[in-house]
């Protein structure tokens, strides 16, 4: 069971010392759970891990999970944060992150996206495109300003996971390859643009990974990199490898432990720079999945059981794809758990489904459960990254709420929404009317 999970007297699921069938009755279901604490020592170890480094920064990638709350508590925690669009600087900003910690990501930054992040002095741009190179040195220019930059280089190192979420290989639609020489290329110009302050290099191979290989041959390329940099005279500082770890999303994950990872990192990273003859730079990692992920558990009711005798039984749940599109989009695998009757043995067979109307709206495959009724809370563990940042309102559902739990207290991160948040922005024109 992941994070502060434990079975109480009654037999329930508890998650940061609360009852998950209480919080199911509070709250209503679908209900997002965060687990405060599981975050909390989840950043202590991304900490202490780089800690034999003169100079690290462990860097939140909001994608995963942001919100204004979420916002707040990793300033709290001290992290830096990557941001991915206006939308997400907004957030930030919107809980008084500081900016001089936030990194602006993205492949594809609109303009006003740009001077957003120039307005707001944020910490690093991450350049993803010789375009945007030179069209931020002239947005900079404008407002009499300089911009800390990162370039967002493609190292050629292909990680083992599903296809949509490898990032770091050469056919990518993010960042600048190294092969070929648009990389180098572009570290020339940015010394020589105007209002340009190149500070640091970027890569992020995928995510979801499982084992070191790709991290190892990640930092020998990206330090390969900076030493031919170096001989042309052009001294990089600072190297951010990105996000990436695995998580436990079923028994037959076995992921790396996070300060094993860490420490993995930081003694390649020294012997690459002494192996080169380069200080070692600072170094930098943004984890998303790995900080939140195993941090959220999705509770839902159970609803219509389906039994097709000799074929299998269908349970499904009062949510779905909506709040959880991983299944669909990606092939994700996720675990059950009754959360009101944990103790009693997992001997029935059970394809849960959301309650979408698209066949493939299922979340759970061939999962062993007690026996099922209506009314039973099912709890789905390790959904605290990408599910609430990637949900729709597909069919209309409105978003479940989001509470965070800790030391046996409770409280709202995210509302639910209501039936008039989903028409909020709608519009008749005026000849239908
Ligand atoms: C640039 C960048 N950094 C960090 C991350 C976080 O990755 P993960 O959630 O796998 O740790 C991502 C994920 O897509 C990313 O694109």
């Amino acid at each position: 069971m992941n994070g502060t999970m434990q079975v109480n007297a009654q037999g329930h699921l508890t998650i940061g010392g609360c009852d998950a069938v209480e919080l199911a009755r509070t709250y209503g279901t679908p209900l997002y759970v965060f687990d405060e604490e599981a975050v909390r020592q989840r950043a202590a170890e991304y900490r202490q891990a780089l800690s034999s480094l003169a100079d690290s920064e462990v860097i939140y990638a909001g994608k995963a999970f942001l919100t204004v709350g979420m916002a707040a508590l990793v300033k709290q925690l001290g992290l830096g944060l990557d941001v991915v669009s206006g939308g997400e600087l907004f957030t930030a900003l919107q809980a008084s992150f500081p900016p001089e910690r936030i990194f602006f990501h993205g492949n594809n930054k609109s303009e006003s996206e740009l001077n957003a992040a120039l307005d707001a002095d944020v910490g690093r741009i991450v350049v993803d495109s010789l375009y945007e190179l030179q069209q931020l040195s002239q947005l900079a220019r404008a407002r009499g300003v300089t911009a800390r930059i990162y370039l967002r280089l493609t190292p050629g190192v292909e990680a083992h996971t599903h296809s949509y979420i490898q990032t770091g290989q050469s056919d990518s639609k993010f960042g600048l390859a190294i092969a070929g020489g648009a990389a180098m290329k572009a570290v020339r110009q940015a010394q020589e643009l105007a209002n340009i302050q190149l500070l640091g290099v970027h890569c992020h191979i995928g995510s979801q990974i499982f084992d070191t290989s790709a991290f190892d041959a990640t930092v020998l390329l990206m330090m390969d990199f900076m030493a031919a940099a170096a001989q042309e005279g052009h001294y990089i500082k600072e190297l951010d490898l990105g996000g990436g770890l695995g998580i436990r999303h079923t028994d037959d994950d076995d992921p790396m432990d996070v300060k094993m990872f860490g420490e993995f990192l930081a003694d390649r990273l020294q012997e690459a720079a002494q192996e080169r003859g380069l200080p070692v730079p600072k170094l930098l990692i943004e984890p998303g999945r790995s900080l939140v992920g195993e941090a959220g558990t999705t509770l839902y009711t159970v609803g219509v059981i389906k039994e097709l005798p000799g074929i299998r039984t269908y349970a499904s749940v009062d949510g779905g794809m909506g709040d959880n599109p991983r299944v669909s989009l990606y092939q994700a695998v996720y675990e059950g758990l009754v959360a009101n009757r944990m103790m009693e043995p997992g001997n029935h067979t059970y394809t849960v489904a959301g309650k979408c109307c698209e066949s493939g709206d299922k979340l759970l495959f061939d999962v062993e459960l007690p026996k099922l009724e209506p009314g039973d809370i099912l709890a789905v563990p390790s959904t605290g990254a990408y599910n609430y940042s990637m949900s729709s309102n597909y069919n209309l559902l409105p978003r479940p709420a989001v509470v965070s739990v800790y030391q046996g207290t409770s409280e709202v991160m995210v509302e639910r929404e209501q039936y008039q948040d989903l028409t909020r922005l709608h519009k008749i024109p005026q000849r239908w009317r």
